[in-house]
C-alpha cells in the first residue's frame, strides 16, 4: 500500500510540476531546449501507447484462472501507462510549440492525449479504490475508465499519424469495400483536383489557397499569427504582416511573399522556417504566376495566358491542355538521361533533379558555391546535353571560358549566372541557346555589348540585369528591340544584406 501512495504522490507531483513549467513557456519563442524535448515526442508516445493496452489486456486475461497472476501486476503497468502518458503529452505540448501543424487536426490530438492521461490516471486510482472498498461499487467505473482509455489511444494516435502524414494516410490504399463502409470516395478518385476543368478554376482559390493551406496556415491563421500575418483569407493576404504588405500585384520579384519562399536553405527569413520541407518548386512557380497577373482573387486559369515554362508543366500535370500539343523543348523527342550520366554529375558535385514526372529533362544545381567549378564538372554536364534545360551556375566560381559548355546545352530554357566572374566574353557562348527563357545575370559584369546577344535570343522571357554594368540607355534600346522581354533591374530576392532599392 506503502508503495502505491508513493507512486501516487509522484503521479500528481510530476503531472502538476511539468504542468507548471510547460505554462511559464513563451508560446511565441519557444527555447531550443523545448523544442529538442518536442522532437521525442514520436518516440516517447509509443510508451504510454503499449503500456495502457497492455495493461487492459493483463486485465481482461486475469479474470481466468489460469492467469491470475498477472492481476498482481497489472497496477504496476497501468501506474507506468498513466505516468508515460503524462510525459508524452507533455513533451507533445512542446513539439506543438513548433507550430506548423493543421490547428483543427492538432486539437483533437492534444485533447484526446490528454484524455488518455487523464482517465488512466483515474482508472488507476480507481483500481487502487478497488482493492479495499467494496469492489462491485467501483468495478463498473473501473471497466468502462479503462476502455475508453484503449478506444482513446487509437483516436490519438490516429489524429498523431495525421498530423505527420497528412490526412487520408492511413486509408489511402484501403480497398474499395472497406472505403464504402467507411463512407470514403473509391480509390480512382483520391488525389483528384477539386475542379472539373482545370481552365475554368479559378487560380486564387483552387490553386494559390491550397499551397497556403498546406504548408502556411498552421502558423498564420487567426489563433496563430506570426509576424502579424494571416494567410487564410484575401483580405488578411491584402492587409500583409508586421512588415507590412506582402503582395505586390504584378511583381513577383517584390513580393515578400516570394521572396520568403525563394531563399538559400538555413537563411532566417525563409518560411516555412526552422528546417521544415522547402515550398516546393511547382508551388513556388504557382504563386509567382499569380502574382504576376495581378494577384486577382477572381481570374481563372484560362483568362491568365501568359505562362512561364515551369507554369505550363505545373499545369499540364494539373491535367491542362491535355490535348494541345507540347510546345517548345516539350515537342522534342528526347531520351531520359543515362542513370549513370546522372551519377557522374552528382559525384562532381551537382544537384539533378527531374524537372517532373514523366519528363525526361532535368534541372541541374551546383553545390559549391565557393570552391572551384573545374573543366572536368563543367565537362560532366554534356553527358546530359539533351536532357538539361533548368541550369544553375549562381553564386559559382564559373568563368567566362567554363562557359563554352553551353555551346553544347541546346535545350537550356532557364539559366543562372548570377554574382558570377563572368563578362561579355563569356556571353557570347549563349548565342546558340534557341530555347533559353529566363535568364539571370544579376550581379556580373555584362556591359551594353552583351545586350545584342540577350536580343537575338527567340525564346527569352525574362532577364535580370540588377547590379551589372548595363546602362539605361541600352536597357531601353533592348526594350525598344524586343518589347516582349521582361527586363528586371529591381530588387532580386535571394540575397543577403542588400537593401531593397525603391526602384
Ligand atoms: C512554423 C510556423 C510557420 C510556418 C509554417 C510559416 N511561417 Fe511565415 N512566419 C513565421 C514566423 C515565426 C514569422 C515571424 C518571423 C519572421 O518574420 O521571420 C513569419 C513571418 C512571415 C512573413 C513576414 C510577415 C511580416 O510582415 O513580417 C511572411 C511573408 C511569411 N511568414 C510567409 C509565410 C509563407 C508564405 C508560408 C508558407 C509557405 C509561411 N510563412 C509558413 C512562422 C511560420
Amino acid at each position: 500500500m506503502n508503495g502505491t501512495r508513493i507512486a501516487f504522490r509522484a503521479l500528481l507531483l510530476g503531472g502538476l510540476g511539468t504542468a507548471g513549467l510547460l505554462l511559464t513557456l513563451d508560446a511565441e519563442a519557444p527555447p531550443d531546449w523545448a523544442l529538442f524535448l518536442g522532437r521525442m515526442h514520436p518516440l516517447v508516445v509509443h510508451l504510454p501507447i503499449a503500456l495502457l493496452v497492455l495493461a487492459a489486456v493483463m486485465e481482461w486475461l486475469g479474470r481466468w484462472p489460469r492467469f491470475e497472476a498477472l492481476q498482481a501486476a497489472t497496477s504496476f503497468v497501468l501506474g507506468l501507462g498513466a505516468l508515460s502518458a503524462v510525459g508524452a503529452v507533455a513533451v507533445g505540448h512542446l513539439l506543438a510549440l513548433g507550430g506548423g501543424y493543421d490547428e483543427a487536426t492538432l486539437a483533437w490530438h492534444r485533447w484526446s492525449g490528454i484524455a488518455v492521461a487523464v482517465l488512466a490516471g483515474a482508472a488507476w486510482v480507481v483500481r487502487w479504490l478497488n482493492q479495499w472498498a467494496d469492489r462491485r461499487r467501483y468495478e463498473r467505473l473501473y471497466t468502462v475508465l479503462l476502455a475508453a482509455v484503449v478506444v482513446l489511444v487509437g483516436l490519438a494516435g490516429h489524429f498523431g499519424g495525421t498530423l505527420t502524414h497528412g490526412a487520408g494516410y492511413l486509408t489511402r490504399y484501403m480497398p474499395d469495400p472497406l472505403r464504402r463502409i467507411a463512407g470514403l470516395p473509391p480509390r480512382a478518385e483520391v488525389g483528384r483536383p477539386a475542379f472539373a476543368d482545370i481552365d475554368e478554376a479559378v487560380i486564387y482559390h483552387d490553386l494559390v489557397q491550397p499551397i497556403l493551406e498546406r504548408h502556411c496556415v498552421s502558423c498564420h491563421n487567426p489563433g496563430k499569427t506570426k509576424g502579424g500575418l494571416r494567410l487564410d483569407t484575401p483580405e488578411q493576404l491584402l492587409q500583409g504582416g508586421d512588415g507590412g504588405p506582402v503582395l505586390v500585384a504584378g511583381r513577383p520579384d517584390e513580393s515578400e511573399l516570394v521572396r520568403r519562399v525563394t531563399l538559400p536553405p538555413g537563411h532566417e527569413d525563409l518560411m516555412p522556417p526552422d528546417g521544415r520541407p522547402l515550398l516546393p518548386l511547382e508551388d513556388v512557380e504557382l504563386l509567382r504566376w499569380w502574382i504576376e497577373h495581378g494577384a486577382s482573387f477572381e481570374m481563372t486559369v484560362a483568362e491568365a495566358e501568359e505562362r512561364s515554362y515551369g507554369v505550363r508543366l505545373v499545369l499540364t500535370r494539373l491535367g491542362a491542355g491535355t490535348e494541345d500539343r507540347p510546345t517548345g523543348v516539350f515537342a522534342l523527342d528526347v531520351p531520359p538521361p543515362e542513370p549513370t550520366a546522372l551519377a557522374t554529375l552528382r559525384e562532381q558535385g551537382f544537384v539533378v533533379l527531374p524537372l517532373a514526372d514523366e519528363v525526361p529533362f532535368v534541372q541541374v544545381r551546383a553545390t559549391n558555391p565557393t570552391g572551384t567549378l573545374d573543366e572536368a564538372m563543367l565537362a560532366s554536364l554534356r553527358a546530359v546535353a539533351p536532357q538539361v534545360t533548368w541550369l544553375n551556375l549562381g553564386r559559382t566560381a564559373v568563368t567566362d571560358a567554363g562557359l563554352a559548355v553551353l555551346a553544347d546545352l541546346p535545350h537550356l530554357t532557364r539559366l543562372h549566372l548570377e554574382r558570377t566572374a563572368v563578362t561579355d566574353a563569356g556571353l557570347a557562348h549563349l548565342r546558340g541557346l534557341a530555347y533559353l527563357e529566363y535568364l539571370n545575370l544579376y550581379g556580373t559584369a555584362v556591359t551594353d555589348a552583351s545586350l545584342d546577344v540577350l536580343a537575338g535570343l527567340p525564346a527569352l522571357r525574362v532577364v535580370y540585369l540588377w547590379q551589372t554594368r548595363v546602362t539605361p540607355e541600352g536597357v531601353q534600346r533592348l526594350r525598344t528591340a524586343r518589347p516582349d522581354l521582361e527586363v528586371h533591374l529591381g530588387w532580386q530576392p535571394p540575397d543577403e544584406g542588400t537593401p531593397a532599392p525603391t526602384d
